[in-house]
């Protein structure tokens, strides 16, 4: 079925695009942020890089980040979501050859997803205890079975049905739901550069969202989480300094309180928990869904 000329670049692309029509189908929802530019979502790698921004977003205490390290230089705050401010920031690309794909629901629940599990899980992956990706896979385990932080609601999802099981259950609804994601217009190697914020493209106005972040895993994991305190949903262009061009999610916590002070936007922005506002930036394997609702213009942002 496979031709020969296809890369498996291009394979994954047209899996991933099939699957996004099941859900546009399925859910109704054109999940026209999705299209073109987007084939790429799903290239998630197992590697640490690509899911620090979930780490740093998430760990509530510390843990000695280095402020020089790219892998944090997400956050930033309301007051500096502009046009034309220039910053840092860091886009961690996927990578398709080592991206793990998502399994159907019924094999990945034929497996446990428990860090007591281990042993077995290692035996299953052919995994020797001291490799990277089985320290991966007890960060991922850890993080997925420790307690959500007040006001948070929190689920690994181990396959697409069930990240959309969650997301219906918490937004209260079957049909109509959308997502979001950062699409990279422009191809380039560069992730760590000066962007300038060119437009604010819109504010999604939404009462409930569920954000879901990758996370490193021999198949497909999303830690998906919703908050209950106030949070902003934006889309922004941005252009690097090289002249890549992004189209980029934001998400804006506008209540930090309930926070560790630990956590490592603190660190970043040199402010305590409950005195600011926190913005991040989504990286392109991340999705953000939403219940299907009018999108403001950008006077209302
Ligand atoms: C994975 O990590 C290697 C270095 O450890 C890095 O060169 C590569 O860009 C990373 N890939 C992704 C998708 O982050
Ligand atoms: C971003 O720009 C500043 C000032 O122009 C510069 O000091 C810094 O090194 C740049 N960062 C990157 C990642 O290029």
């Amino acid at each position: 079925m496979l031709r020969r000329n296809m890369s498996p670049k291009f394979i994954s692309e047209i899996i991933f695009l099939h699957l996004l029509f099941l859900i546009t189908i399925f859910y109704g929802s054109r999940a026209r942020e999705l299209a073109g530019t987007e084939s790429k979502l799903l290239d998630i790698a197992v590697n640490k890089t690509a899911t620090n921004e979930h780490q740093t977003e998430h760990k509530h205490h510390a843990h000695n980040h280095n402020h020089m390290d790219p892998s944090v230089m997400v956050f930033f705050t309301l007051k500096d979501l502009k046009v034309g401010k220039r910053m840092q920031i860091n886009f961690p690309k996927r990578n398709p050859s080592t991206s793990p794909k998502f399994w159907p629901r019924d094999k990945a629940d034929s497996l446990p997803f428990s860090l007591n599990k281990l042993p077995t899980l290692l035996k299953i992956f052919s995994l020797s205890q001291d490799s990277p990706q089985a320290k991966a896979m007890v960060d991922t385990l850890t993080e997925c079975e420790s307690k959500p932080i007040k006001g948070e609601v929190k689920f690994c999802a181990t396959s697409l049905e069930s990240m959309l099981d969650f997301t219906q259950s918490i937004l209260g609804i079957k049909n109509d739901l959308k997502v979001y994601a950062t699409s990279h217009l422009t191809k380039s190697s560069v992730t760590f550069q000066n962007y300038t914020i060119l437009e604010k493209i819109m504010r999604i106005s939404a009462p409930k969202m569920v954000a879901c972040h990758t996370m490193p895993y021999p198949y497909a994991v999303f830690y998906c989480h919703s908050q209950e305190s106030e949070n902003r949903i934006y889309r922004v262009s941005l252009v690097g300094d090289n002249g890549d061009m992004v189209e980029a999610m934001v998400v804006c916590h506008m209540d930090t309180s309930h926070w560790g002070h630990g956590h490592v936007s603190f660190q970043v922005l040199g402010v305590v928990p409950g005195s600011s506002n926190v913005c991040h930036f989504f990286p392109a394997d991340n999705f953000i869904w939403v219940p299907k609702l009018e999108v403001q213009g950008v006077s209302d942002m």
